[in-house]
């Protein structure tokens, strides 16, 4: 049974401290924010994602899983420390590696065995060579440890079975004795036939920003091609569908929206974009796709405007903060760039999430929050509908009706049928399939 000490304890840590108990390893999870580890020595969990209180719960009980803030008793009691610390966007795009540089000088400190150190963190290129430069250094010369990167490829909202039951196991190292550590780590998945990719620290680096970065490419396409059906049209849905059934494209990512946000997307891509920068290249496919998504959230306010071109003194019902359903997280979620634009030209905002909203408050913090979906929709003179939560999936149509002053409704996330809205009575704008039904 492995040691294994894993440093930060958001999304990313937090699950994989769970999943990696539930392997059977005997793992502590360390921050240095206090309440967060009192949260979680109480039997809670600082963050809204579905399934993780069970799996932690569990390991909790069994004995295999414990909290701490005390970073270097937990990095002496392991052999095994995982570095699952924040790398936000830096004032030029970059990723901010400071809480990185932080884990790995504890490291260094109580470096007193043999330990492998691992950047779970989505971290640029050569952030494995530097960490292991940065160790020796501050361990005063010692060699007795391995550097590995191993990129998380978690959603929010289904981060637990992404953990239990992923795709690929990436494992970036030269030393064989780290891989043979790794593998024993993962043991679980590996015995299952996860494929299990033993490849070089860049490569592994690589591999993270790649796949992130061609998923948001993937998106901002089909967003494309949905502005497009608007146009001439098509039907978005039926595109994606006879695209996704080509084995070289997959169905997946390809569903139209307003625009990708959230931790990952973002960010990676923005991070992508200096890395090629900064060894003399440029990514125009990535750079473009930043500007399009950029472009797309705007452009649901353009959408709303094609039926109520003048928004000065109207109000305007928002459903859904967070970036997606199922987290409570609204970090780049495209409504933070929809509510600006709605207020500058005049018109007033009432919005409601049935998780987000206190992340949302945050940036937000006077808006006209609305305790459930009807209260929001309530007198307004139309409805934008931003996030796909399962409540908005069967809204009492007929209700929402009464309840608008004027039956306009902008589904940004293709949930309804738009033959059906307009038999509703509904004035129904839609992503890339509005124009072929109406
Ligand atoms: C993403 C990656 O999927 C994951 O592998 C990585 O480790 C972290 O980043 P996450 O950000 O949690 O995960 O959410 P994801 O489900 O990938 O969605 C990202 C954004 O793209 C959301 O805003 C979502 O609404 C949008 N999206 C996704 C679309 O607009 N259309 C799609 O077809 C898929």
């Amino acid at each position: 049974m492995k040691k294994i000490c894993i440093v930060g304890t958001g999304y990313v840590g937090l699950v994989t401290a769970a999943g990696l108990a539930d392997f059977g390893n005997s793992v502590i999870a360390v921050d240095i924010n206090e309440s967060k580890i009192e949260i979680l020595e109480n039997g809670g969990i600082p963050i809204y994602e579905p399934g993780l209180i069970e799996v932690v719960e569990r390991n909790v009980k069994a004995g295999r899983l414990s909290f701490t803030t005390d970073i270097d008793t937990a990095i002496r009691k392991s052999n095994v420390v995982f570095s699952a610390v924040g790398t936000p966007p830096g004032e030029g795009g970059e990723a901010d590696l400071r809480a990185v540089w932080a884990v790995a000088t504890s490291f260094a400190k109580n470096l007193d065995s043999y330990k492998v150190f691992i950047n779970k963190s989505t971290v640029p290129v050569g952030t494995g060579q530097k960490t292991q430069e940065l160790i020796k250094e501050k361990s005063g010369g010692k060699d007795c440890f391995d550097v590995v990167s191993n990129p998380e490829f978690l959603r929010e909202g289904t981060a637990v079975s992404d953990f239990l039951n992923p795709d690929r196991v990436v494992i970036g190292s030269k030393s064989e004795k780290a891989q043979a550590i790794m593998k024993n780590v993962y043991h679980a998945l590996i015995v299952r036939g996860v494929p299990y990719i033993g490849t070089n620290i860049k490569s592994a680096e690589l591999i993270k920003y790649a796949s992130n970065a061609f998923l948001a490419v993937k998106i901002t396409f089909i967003n494309e091609m949905a502005n497009l059906c608007d146009i001439v049209g098509g039907d978005v849905n039926e595109v994606a569908k006879a695209m996704g059934l080509d084995g070289r494209i997959s169905p997946k990512f390809l569903h139209a929206g307003p625009g990708f946000g959230g931790s990952c997307f973002p960010k990676d891509t923005m991070a992508l974009v200096e890395i090629f920068k900064e060894n003399g290249l440029h990514s125009r496919v990535v750079e473009a796709a930043i500007e399009a998504n950029e472009l797309q959230k705007q452009h649901v306010v353009t959408k709303l405007k094609s039926v109520l071109p003048d928004l000065k003194g109207k109000t305007i019902a928002i459903l859904g903060l967070a970036f997606k359903p199922n987290t409570d997280d609204t970090r780049f979620s495209p409504t933070k760039v929809v509510i600006p634009l709605l207020e500058a030209e005049g018109a007033h905002v009432q919005v409601f999430d049935p998780i987000a909203s206190d992340d949302f408050r945050q940036d937000f913090p006077d808006l006209d929050y609305k305790e459930d979906v009807y209260k929001a929709i309530e007198g307004a003179d139309a409805l934008i509908l931003m996030t796909e939560w399962n409540e908005f999936r069967s809204l009492d149509l007929e209700r929402v009706k009464s309840l608008l002053k004027s039956p306009i409704f902008i589904d940004t996330r293709n949930i309804y049928d738009p033959r059906d809205m307009k038999e509703k009575g509904f004035t129904f704008v839609c992503s890339g399939r509005t124009k072929c039904y109406l």
